[in-house]
């Protein structure tokens, strides 16, 4: 797996996340009890293996298309790493509204409102850097920038652990009527 692999194998993880982040909303207008502690704890992950150690990653790889002085729009690049600050922020709202939620016994609607304008955010942003950018970084960053990138996302990965084993451990940690499987009936189709 070479530097791109790694991020795009991560954007699969963390689309797991959106997904349940957006079923979990789903069920919540829905009548379900879903903890808002289960919402924090997401929001936790985001910051720290989202917007922490992918980010991250990411950030490195900027500075490395930039050192190349590689034809890449610099505007994309600005764009994305702006995405990267909100990204952060958002994550950060989400996490304060989860815990308005759990100690002060705030509405949960600001929470979910959190969540879907973080999904929207994430979706959009994981769209163009696999769309605009990471196809021309695979054909334009030489092989030998593109193993050292690679070595330092191994040295961001020791400080934060595998992303997606913390992908596992929320899916698992989420009521069972999350999943797709148990939404069909039985016998149907
Ligand atoms: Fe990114
Ligand atoms: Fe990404």
């Amino acid at each position: 797996m070479d530097a791109i692999d790694i991020l795009m194998n991560e954007h699969r993880h963390i689309s797991r996340i959106l997904d349940l982040l957006e079923r979990a909303v789903a069920r919540s207008r829905e009548g379900e009890d879903i903890s808002a502690v289960l919402f924090e704890r997401i929001a936790r992950f985001l910051l720290t293996f989202v917007e922490g150690s992918h980010a991250a990653k990411e950030d490195e790889l900027f500075q490395a298309i930039t050192a190349q002085g590689l034809p890449l729009s610099q505007g994309v690049l600005g764009a994305l790493s702006t995405q990267h600050s909100l990204g952060r922020e958002q994550a950060e709202t989400l996490r304060q509204s989860a815990g308005a939620v759990l100690r002060s016994g705030a509405e949960p609607e600001e929470m979910y409102v959190c969540v879907e304008h973080y999904v929207r955010l994430l979706r959009v942003h994981t769209e163009v850097e696999e769309t605009r950018l990471f196809p021309l970084v695979r054909r334009l960053l030489p092989v030998d920038v593109m193993e050292r990138v690679r070595a330092k996302f191994a040295r961001i990965e020791a400080a934060h652990g595998p992303l997606d084993d913390a992908v596992d451990a929320l899916e698992l940690a989420f009521p069972q009527p999350l999943t797709d499987a148990r939404r069909q009936p039985r016998g149907g189709r």
